[in-house]
């Protein structure tokens, strides 16, 4: 593919590339659009240095990409309802993302993209670790795919969200979280290739199994998805930006830094019923 209006350095030849001359900071031309759409889909995962975004402009991006979501379970910052404060520091007792999954993908319609920008890091340590749905799909075998294809599984998210947002929401009892069932397999509605979609997050069952079944599958593609031959890693910066399509990308936010504060802003694109 060849761009006209920016640059773009894969970081590996199955997920990820950097980004350059693009100022997220400013209105996008349509051609820019364009073209970071495209390499999305080609890459899955885009990565940009040093861009000074404030909330507004974060969302406007996102907008670019379609209607945003607002997450089932923390509130955002006072005035953005659509923006996902990512925050760790000495007295937190989880960070969003700390095992492999896909935003949110107990939704009925799960979101299509994240944008993740962060501001604070600590010394070291607190990298994002991505993961491609299609290399892992692809990599399984003929008899495994044709045994996945056409199973369905339980996204939950009652054990990921209850009692996690209560520092800033108060007591959650009586809220119901929400639960989904998608395809085992996706296809991705724009690139039409198959993806893996479940995750060892929200994932809890694969209905058309046994429980024991559905265990033991459910272990081997955690496992399989784990693979590094997947996977990419991201070293943030100080206003780093990260871009990935949760509709064929999985992610993990390394928390090697407690005590440290890391944070930054998650703006989060609606995306379609998985199909
Ligand atoms: C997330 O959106 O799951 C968090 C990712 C991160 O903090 O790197």
């Amino acid at each position: 593919m060849t761009y006209e209006t920016i640059e773009v350095k894969p970081v590996t030849p199955r997920i990820g590339a950097e980004v350059f001359g693009v100022d997220l900071g400013k209105p996008l031309g349509n051609r820019t659009f364009q073209e970071i759409h495209d390499a999305l889909m080609q890459h899955q995962v885009l990565f940009f240095r040093d861009q000074e975004m404030d909330l507004d402009r974060h969302k406007a991006f996102g907008r670019l990409f379609g209607e945003l979501h607002v997450h089932p379970g923390s509130p955002g910052p006072e005035g953005h309802p659509e923006v996902l404060l990512i925050h760790a520091d000495a007295n937190s007792k989880h960070v969003a993302g700390e095992k492999w999954h896909s935003d949110v993908s107990c939704d009925e319609r799960p979101p299509m993209g994240s944008i993740l920008h962060i501001h604070t890091l600590p010394d070291s340590g607190g990298d994002t670790l991505f993961s491609s749905m299609y290399a892992a799909y692809e990599a399984l075998s003929e008899p495994m795919k044709r045994f996945l294809e056409g199973l369905t599984a339980v996204h939950d998210g009652e054990h990921v969200y209850r009692g996690r947002y209560t520092h800033q929401v108060g007591d959650d009892a009586g809220k119901v979280y929400p639960k989904a069932v998608h395809p085992v397999v996706r296809t991705h509605p724009e690139t039409r290739r198959k993806a893996l979609y479940v995750n060892s997050f929200f994932t809890t069952r694969i209905q058309e199994l046994s429980k024991s079944e559905s265990d033991a599958v459910l272990k081997l593609l955690w496992d399989h998805v784990a693979d590094p031959m997947f996977q990419c890693r991201f070293r943030w910066r100080k206003n780093s930006v990260a871009f990935w399509d949760n509709r064929c990308v999985q992610h993990q936010a390394m928390w090697d830094y407690f005590p440290q504060v890391r944070s930054g802003f998650r703006v989060t694109v609606q995306g379609d019923r998985p199909f």
